[in-house]
């Protein structure tokens, strides 16, 4: 049964599924910029895409090294908050569309960038679906860093314990890894430290959809971990070869 906020469906609110948590956790946001820093370097690195850009962070560490970032995000929300945080930032070099680069093509697709960035965004399903097109959106020896949940791929899953490496159990033999995208050659590969993830993204994340009832935004009855729970991202830094990328 449907949840009615004044008799709309609350499933259709622009909030429903917001949770402000992750913006105000402050030191998450400069364990974020100094892992980029660590794994990219401090540039410059020219135009930038921000695949997935949330609120913002990830375009943020990048406008100050890059020429133009070029962020897309499929959340009306979330554009509308990177809107906000830019401003805030004094960012002016970084555009938030709203899409994904699944959606592109022709005049409408970017030009190949030095550097794309997926930071925990994107689902398995759209890994599968659009990173092994990235190649196209990268100049040669352009790099393409991903990361991504580390959750398991557990038959029956009940709580974080049984879906999440943050919980500290199992042995990683059901870790899940994202196919490496044609034309790019994997570099380097590591943990990026833990975040904060909600019941709903997890399930969207993992594909997982029976973890929650969209309709009603409630946990399953299954469901006997918390609505809100931390999570190991791993990454993967991937460039693209001489002569290859951006066709
Ligand atoms: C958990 S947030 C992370 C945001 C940001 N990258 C960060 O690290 O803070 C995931 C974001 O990815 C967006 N997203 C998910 N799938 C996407 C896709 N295929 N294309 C563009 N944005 C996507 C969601 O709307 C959401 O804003």
């Amino acid at each position: 049964m449907d949840e009615l906020v004044g008799g709309l469906r609350r499933a259709d609110s622009v909030t429903v599924d917001y949770d402000p948590g992750r913006l105000l956790q402050g030191d998450e946001w400069a364990r974020r910029a100094a892992l980029l820093t660590t794994v990219l370097g401090n540039g410059p690195f020219g135009d930038v895409i921000d695949l997935g850009s949330g609120i913002g962070q990830v375009s943020a560490w990048a406008a100050a090294r890059a020429g133009q970032v070029i962020a897309f995000d499929l959340s009306h929300t979330h554009c509308l908050l990177y809107t906000f945080f830019m401003w805030h930032r004094k960012v002016g070099n970084a555009h938030v569309f709203h899409g994904s680069l699944a959606g592109l093509g022709g005049e409408h697709a970017p030009h190949p960038v030095d550097l794309l960035i997926s930071f925990n965004a994107l689902s398995r399903a759209a890994v599968l679906d659009q990173w092994p097109h990235v190649g196209r959106y990268l100049r040669p020896r352009g790099q393409a860093l991903l990361a991504y949940p580390l959750l398991y791929g557990d038959a029956d899953p009940t709580s974080e314990e049984s879906l999440a490496l943050g919980a500290g159990l199992g042995d990683g033999s059901g870790e899940w890894q994202p196919p490496t995208p044609p034309g790019l050659d994997l570099v380097v590969t590591g943990r990026a430290g833990k975040t904060q993830i909600s019941l709903p993204c997890a399930a969207i994340m993992t594909g997982r959809k029976e973890l929650f009832d969209f309709a009603t935004g409630r946990p399953s009855p299954c469901w006997k971990g918390l609505p809100y729970f931390p999570i190991e991202l791993e990454y993967r830094l991937y460039r693209a070869a001489e002569g290859s990328g951006g066709n």
